[in-house]
């Protein structure tokens, strides 16, 4: 399995903590596993990937990381099914976006024998991590970011790979009251936001901040140029139902290539629903609301997998949205399909489960 350039080094811990936590009862995100992997990047190449304890590591603030945003990441997701095998979904999917984050971040490229051998040597080591409980999972986290100790604003010539991971709980618990952002901006054109910088992500905490003040949960992102269509949703991409028909805007410069949001667009033909790749205008979504043919809104990542909406403010009006029951509910049957493929319930005509 592993290409002979990179010798998978392990040492393992000598007390697990699974003794103190349970991975199906645990917080998204919060409990990390026992092992993480990690790869450093210096003089042009890469070293030899090793998989080790979790824990902090040596690093000074001086990080270029820290002051010039050189850091990128990746979410996927683990599974487990009834006979205790194990699944990725769509593994090379998320190692090619990170490729293309790291391309648009000036960093270098991560061969596939550290990133999919490591992560398939790290998932393997930890399996006792992933919940068993139906609908959840365990969260894996790649990332990588400039380790030169330097204060010119520069292409960094040091770099850190690392692999974690984490028992996900579920990362909503409720349809979410979602404000449409008419002010601030996620992404503009020619800029980072296809990619996962966390520059994207520090900067839509503010706003978030703001619309949570005002009783929203999120926010919808629109345009730069005339907050006129939408973009995204909090860290989601957004789909929407009008009629019978899904809609979500394409992906461009400015909106994330989502894995789950493309597994959603070819379930749904699959399956013979109408699912349409175009922009959404705001003035669209209000009209369909007027008329009563709004029907669903929701946000779909891989931390969330679908998170459906319940209110959507704009301006000063607060619209209600229909609230249709699980079995009429386009959410509620993809999040099915694609949960069902995801731990080996239901079979995958795409090839995606590996
Ligand atoms: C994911 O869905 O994996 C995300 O990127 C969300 C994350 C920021 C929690």
């Amino acid at each position: 399995m592993f290409n002979k350039q990179y010798v998978m080094k392990i040492n393992k811990i000598d007390n697990s903590r699974l003794n103190k936590i349970d991975p199906n009862d645990s917080p998204f995100g919060a409990n990390i596993s026992d092992h993480m992997l990690i790869c450093d990047y210096e003089n042009g190449k890469w070293g030899e990937p090793v998989i080790m304890p979790y824990g902090s590591m040596n690093y000074s603030p001086a990080l270029m990381a820290l002051h010039y945003g050189q850091a990128i990441f990746e979410g996927m997701k683990a599974y487990k099914d009834k006979n205790n095998e194990v699944f990725l979904f769509r593994p090379e999917k998320n190692f090619e976006r990170f490729n293309e984050s790291a391309k648009r971040l000036a960093m270098p490229q991560v061969p596939k024998e550290i990133f999919i051998d490591g992560l398939y040597a790290l998932i393997d080591l930890d399996r006792d991590w992933i919940p068993t409980k139906p609908g959840i999972s365990l969260y894996i986290r790649p990332v990588m970011f400039a380790s030169e100790e330097m204060f010119s604003a520069r292409i960094s010539n040091k770099y850190t790979f690392a692999i974690m991971t984490s028992p996900a709980g579920n990362y909503y618990d409720k349809p979410l009251k979602i404000k449409i952002e008419d002010y601030y901006t996620r992404a503009v054109d020619g800029g980072v936001g296809f990619t996962k910088c966390a520059g994207n992500y520090g900067a839509s905490f503010y706003p978030t901040f703001l619309a949570n003040k005002e009783g929203f949960d999120q926010v919808i992102w629109t345009d730069s140029k005339n907050h006129a269509y939408f973009e995204e949703s909090g860290t989601m991409n957004v789909m929407v139902r009008i009629g019978n028909t899904i809609f979500t805007p394409p992906t461009s410069t400015t909106i994330l290539s989502g894995i789950t949001r493309d597994s959603l667009i070819n379930l749904a033909k699959y399956h013979n629903l109408d699912v349409k790749e175009e922009r959404i205008s705001v003035d669209n979504i209000v009209n369909a609301y007027q008329e009563g043919n709004l029907k669903e809104i929701f946000g779909c990542g891989t931390a969330v997998v679908i998170s459906r909406y319940s209110h959507l403010g704009y301006k000063d009006t607060l619209m209600e949205l229909p609230q249709l029951p699980d079995e009429e509910s386009y959410a509620v049957f993809l999040k099915k399909q694609l949960v069902g493929i995801q731990t080996n319930e239901i079979d995958d005509p795409f090839g995606w489960r590996y």
